[in-house]
């Protein structure tokens, strides 16, 4: 479990990078809710948290390739393998984000 910010310093629609290995992504949406995902896109190398963020979807700011937070899963083109979504979870005010496993399914 890693500790992230505090929620009132990420606002809806902001995303903070987390420099774990590999990066983690964390996105709080315009609707509440907090989703963690690996933060390189699987195209090529970029920071997804610098990507834009609509609903429950994150666009790549290198080539538009867009992921579901939800799943992991590209939407478009050109990404083609999805990201692991990690668990978050806020104790006493503090976003953590819980990482999945290595190896099997996303959290
Ligand atoms: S690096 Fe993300 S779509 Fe190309």
């Amino acid at each position: 479990m890693i500790p992230v910010c505090r929620l009132e310093d990420l606002p809806e629609g902001e995303s903070v990078r987390v420099e774990t290995t590999p990066p983690v992504g964390v996105f709080h949406t315009e609707d509440g809710e907090l989703y963690a995902i690996d933060d390189t896109c699987t195209h090529q190398d970029a920071s997804l948290s610098e990507g834009w963020l609509e609903g429950c979807l994150i666009e790549c700011p290198l080539h538009a390739a867009s992921f579901d937070l939800r799943t992991g899963r590209p939407t478009c083109l050109p990404a083609r393998r999805a990201v692991r979504t990690h668990r978050v979870t806020v104790d006493d005010g503090i976003i953590h984000v819980h990482l999945a496993a290595e190896e099997g399914s996303a959290a």
